[in-house]
């Protein structure tokens, strides 16, 4: 058999490149330079201890928007001018399950001791959103490297406006109309079962409420600012599908959840000591990648609020 012929509708004419789904912009006050054809971009130029001025700051919301996933190096910050650079972005929030760091209880830490198992650290093994249980769930992260393994421990980004994008029209259809339950309710009662050296590391007080912590969100999120839709319909938290039964909606986000593996929508940030990166949380899945042993890992975090996620109905331009 010979392979299929390429038909005409298989080539579109040469045209702007396209990174992240978009075509690439310009960018006048900083260097940007993309990780990869799906998301995340190395952004330089820019000295995060100091206040950003307005047309660079524009700048780097406009890379944020579209790559999704922005890169900093050598940013040598105290915890203030990371919560100062952090609010550029949102209000800071606190998390119910994430461990604070020191005594910042606006900050949050990811660590790995070199003689731990790879689980202290929760959701390692699966692409994830942060916390989809909350009625706002967190806009984005701004995760900062104090210690690195030498090799291994990246962060891999997958993009969910291009796992949507890619879908059928009768998929997209089917999905725009769903809605999804999320729930952070169990995680603490799930963790206590689990024999000591399977338990993850958990925050051990917080002044969330039970109704807090279990909420319905759109399975297609609507950016705010571009109206671009993406999938947020993920297996972390997930419980159900509104109107759906627990084995027709597993059997479904099976799919979905097996979609966002693919490496055409994905990019991988190696850490450096003082690497600074911002993650979109509401349209990127991320996930560590635990391929080291016998080496610390330990990143500091804040995370700043969203919005109330908007579906494909409830979303208008803002002008
Ligand atoms: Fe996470």
């Amino acid at each position: 058999m010979s392979a299929s012929p390429i038909v005409d509708a298989d080539l579109e004419p040469a045209g702007t490149p396209i990174v992240a789904g978009l075509p690439m912009p310009t960018f006048k006050r900083i260097g940007v330079e993309p990780i990869s054809g799906a998301c995340g971009c190395e952004i330089s130029g820019v000295d995060l201890r100091r206040p950003l001025d307005e047309e660079t700051l524009a700048e780097v919301m406009k890379a944020f928007d579209q790559f999704l996933v922005i890169v900093f190096r050598d940013q040598d910050l105290t915890p203030e001018q990371h919560k100062a650079f952090s609010r550029y972005f949102g209000e800071i929030t606190e998390l119910p399950q994430a461990p604070t760091y020191g005594g910042h209880q606006d900050m949050q830490e990811v660590r790995r001791e070199a003689y731990e198992p790879e689980n202290v650290v929760p959701s390692f093994e699966h692409f994830h959103t942060d916390s989809p249980f909350l009625p706002q769930p967190p806009k984005c992260i701004v995760m900062r490297a104090l210690e690195v393994p030498q090799w291994g421990g990246d962060t891999a980004f997958s993009n969910a406006h291009l796992v949507y994008e890619h879908l059928s029209d009768g998929m997209k259809a089917l999905l725009d109309g769903l809605q999804v339950v999320y729930s952070g309710k169990d995680i603490w009662a799930k963790n206590e079962k689990l024999p000591p050296e399977k338990r993850l590391r958990l925050r051990e007080s917080h002044s969330f409420t039970e109704d807090q912590l279990e909420n319905i969100h759109p399975a297609v999120r609507v950016h705010p600012n571009t109206g671009r839709k993406a999938l947020f319909a993920t297996s972390a938290y997930f419980k159900r599908f509104v109107g759906w039964s627990e084995e027709e909606s597993r059997a479904l986000l099976a799919y979905l959840q097996g979609l966002a593996q693919h490496l055409h929508y994905h990019c991988r940030v190696k850490w450096k000591k003082d690497t600074l990166l911002v993650w979109d949380n509401r349209f990127t899945l991320h996930r560590g990648v635990h391929d080291f042993k016998y080496e610390r890992r330990h990143l500091i975090r804040t995370t700043v609020a969203g919005e109330r996620p908007l579906g494909p109905s409830d979303w208008r331009p803002l002008r």
